[in-house]
């Protein structure tokens, strides 16, 4: 076989293998590639997906690649996930450096070392895990709201006698001390420790937070999660959703359970506003934005907005302007702050928006805050 179709051989095999390749030179250009890769390319709409690739990596690796030589692997098997604006996509990564001896080597084997990068599609059997893993995420999040719920009904109960007590307490310690109606004043100072008795109860069977340890959160895929879970609602209520997330985001330091609840409650606010009647606009922008050193994610509606007067009043505890009762207690922005500012992170209502509510949260990229 003649060197020439040797070599438009090899190109045919490369071009039909099922699995993105790209050789990238030591600046990380890509001098070869091959047809998945220019698919991939078409499908991103961008021009060297092999730097995201390579980004999504690294960020996962949570170190730098492999010891550059010769036939060592620079990462392998790494799964990475890539937030196209449609579907997630899943891929199973490896990177092996390899040295082209271009025409002036000698046979010591010199010559520049590229970096052969193959990703192979898993979204598939991701997608099969996916759809299990959301019954059963649905599943614990309504239990967990159920006994949020319960905490905060308990703590709401708690807090609303306490005042009465002590107001009672200080009237009969006054009372006590000028020495007159004993027999009441004994009768009233049992009532006043019975009430303080059941109280403490009460406290006692507050339930009390499920211990999560902290690992590496991706906000896009609690977004996701959080996206998915409302599907339901958002259709009955006819809201569009438009999702914009970076395409590969650096993660978090944190609570996935916790950070889950704290995003779908800021969601089912929007829905919420949105969802009254004769309400026309109907739109749920979601975007994630990640820099060095902060991760920033936007749930903007275009409802009618809270007034520029409530913008720290909704986040105190049991401020409610929706109708009491089931699923309303006024506690979803109070629950939401005390997540962010258990992550060093910040929630706000943004002023700048006209019109509908945008409600912006920040935490510090994983690596950056201290430990919650
Ligand atoms: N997206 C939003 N648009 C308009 N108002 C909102 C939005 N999110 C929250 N609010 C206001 O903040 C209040 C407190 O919200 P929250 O703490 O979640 O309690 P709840 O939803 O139980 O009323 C709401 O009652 C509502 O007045
Ligand atoms: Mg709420």
């Amino acid at each position: 076989m003649t060197a020439i179709h040797r070599k438009s051989l090899i190109e045919s095999v490369v071009d039909s293998v099922p699995i993105v390749l790209a050789l990238l030179d030591g600046g990380e250009r890509v001098v070869l590639d091959n047809h998945e890769y220019k698919k991939l390319m078409g499908d991103l709409r961008m021009a060297e997906p092999a730097a995201l690739i390579l980004d999504a990596v690294r960020a996962g690796l949570g170190h730098g690649l492999g010891p550059a030589r010769e036939g060592g692997h620079a990462f392998s098997e790494c799964e990475i996930r890539i937030e196209p604006r449609g579907a997630p996509r899943w891929f199973s990564c490896s990177g092996t450096w390899v040295r082209h001896a271009d025409g002036g080597a000698d046979a010591r084997g010199d010559g520049a070392l590229y970096l052969l990068l193959a990703a192979k599609e898993t979204t598939r059997s991701h997608a099969e895990q996916e759809k299990t893993r959301m019954a059963a995420l649905q599943a614990m999040m309504a239990e967990e709201a159920r006994i949020d719920g319960l905490r905060e009904t308990l703590s709401a109960a708690v807090f609303q006698i306490e005042g009465p007590i002590n107001v009672m307490a200080s009237v009969m310690g006054t009372i006590e001390r000028r020495g007159c109606c004993a027999p009441a004043g004994s009768a009233l100072t049992e009532a006043l420790d019975a009430g303080k008795a059941a109280v403490e109860n009460l406290r006692g069977a507050i339930p009390e937070h499920s211990q999560e340890s902290q690992t590496a959160v991706n906000l896009n895929e609690i977004m996701r999660d959080v996206l998915d879970l409302t599907t339901g609602r958002m259709l009955a209520a006819g809201i569009t959703v438009q999702w914009r997330p970076q395409a590969v985001l650096p993660s978090v330091n944190g609570h996935a359970r916790r950070l889950r609840a704290m995003f779908k409650a800021l969601v089912d606010n929007a829905i919420d506003a949105m969802n009254t009647k004769g309400w026309k606009s109907r739109e749920l922008h979601v975007t994630t934005r990640g820099g060095g050193s902060s991760v920033e994610v936007r749930v903007e509606d275009s409802g009618p907005g809270i007034p520029a007067e409530l913008r720290l009043k909704v986040f105190e505890p049991f401020f409610s302007t929706r109708k009491a009762g089931g699923r309303h207690l006024g506690t979803g922005l109070s629950a939401a702050a005390q997540v962010a500012a258990d992550h060093d992170g910040v929630i706000e209502i943004d002023p700048a928006e006209s019109g509908g509510c945008s409600v912006r949260v920040v935490l510090p990229a994983h690596g950056r805050g201290t430990q919650a």
